[in-house]
């Protein structure tokens, strides 16, 4: 086998170039619970077809080109799902399962027209849907229950182990703004039990917050608000805003951080949960993520200076940035 170095440059470029049949693939996997069904130990492709509906000649097919990028194992026939492909079932501890169904039924269409983005700078959903992506996605009930299960994923998987050592700075009532379905919430919150909270998000998204809340035992300390955080926010004495910063460009950010220098007092603190883009071209998934926003907000993932100047312009102070050992960071600041 001929190393990554050694395949020609014109092959190197036609794989990156299959970028969107292996995101199909991948999806397929998915969707059709092809890895859940491996939870339990090897099958055969016959016996896996039968159990996820599929045609046991395609799905052959597909595990057999999914194999040798480490998803697979297959000997004669038999399946087995490595790590990698476990990252794909439903229930395992790391499943990023939601974020596969979730970009390729609501990412994949609007990035054929990335090509407007790079001409005009508008992104590319809102091109595609006609409207900007949160406007769009609250019209579908069960794409907005799988955008917080996708953000949940990310939680439990990408950022897990990110919130152990670190507790939130001082303040009683602790409101987390665009909190989806309360998964984060819920993580800063299960060993502070002298802490209220209060998860806060659009009114399509919030119900699902009461399941979680529910699960962790922490419907009695907290509360569910729904609004529009351009508009106001719920009084606390410390804010986390995870993964909205991202989202939206300087202008928009600066109306949330408005509502919230409306609702607290001075002194108030705020952590942004980000992954912030550190200098040079070393990989770093804020990069890859990067694109991501490009294609469907308005937003952009940001440098530590970048961050600074946004909380700066905004009416708080940067106190510090804690790196963690994931690709997110918590960014302290204090209203001034
Ligand atoms: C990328 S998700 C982040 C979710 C969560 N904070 C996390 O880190 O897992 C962005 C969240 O912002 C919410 N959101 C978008 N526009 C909003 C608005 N105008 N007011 C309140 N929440 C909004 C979305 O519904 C979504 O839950």
């Amino acid at each position: 086998m001929p190393t990554t170095e050694e395949v020609p440059e014109p092959l190197q470029m036609l794989q990156l170039l299959g970028g969107f049949q292996l995101s199909q693939a991948l999806y397929v996997v998915a969707k059709l619970g092809v890895g859940t069904a491996l939870a339990d130990g090897p099958r055969t492709i016959e016996d896996l077809a039968a159990a996820t509906g599929a045609d046991a000649g395609a799905l052959g097919r597909i595990i057999r080109s999914l194999a040798p990028l480490g998803l697979f194992r297959t000997d004669g026939g038999i399946v087995e799902a490595t790590p990698l492909g476990a990252t794909l079932a439903e229930g395992h501890p790391g499943s990023v399962r939601d974020v596969a169904l979730f970009w390729m039924e609501t990412h994949y269409a609007p990035f054929g027209e990335l090509l407007h983005t790079a001409m005009t700078g508008e992104n590319a959903a809102t091109q595609h849907y006609g409207k900007p992506f949160f406007d769009w996605i609250s019209g579908f009930p069960e794409l907005v229950e799988l955008q917080s299960r996708t953000m949940a994923n990310v939680t439990n998987g990408l950022r897990a182990g990110m919130f152990d050592g670190y507790s939130l700075p001082e303040g009683r009532l602790v409101a987390d703004i665009g909190g989806a379905d309360g998964s984060m919430i819920c993580q800063l919150l299960a060993h502070e039990p002298g802490r209220r909270g209060i998860v806060f998000d659009r009114p399509e998204v919030v119900p699902s917050a009461r399941k979680v809340l529910a699960e962790h035992g922490l419907a009695d300390r907290v509360d569910i608000r729904s609004g529009d955080f351009f508009e106001a926010v719920p009084e606390a004495d410390t804010y986390t805003m995870s993964y909205i910063f991202h989202d939206w460009d300087d202008e928009s950010c600066l109306r949330i951080l408005r509502a919230i220098r409306d609702a607290a007092a001075p002194g108030a603190r705020l952590v942004v949960i980000e992954a912030v883009i550190p200098p040079g071209d070393a990989p770093h998934p804020a990069k890859s993520i990067d694109l991501t926003m490009l294609g469907t907000m308005t937003g952009r993932e940001r440098t530590a200076g970048e961050y600074e100047a946004l909380l700066t312009a905004g009416g708080f102070s940067l106190d510090r940035i804690v790196p963690t050992a994931t690709p997110f960071s918590f960014i302290e600041a204090t209203l001034r």
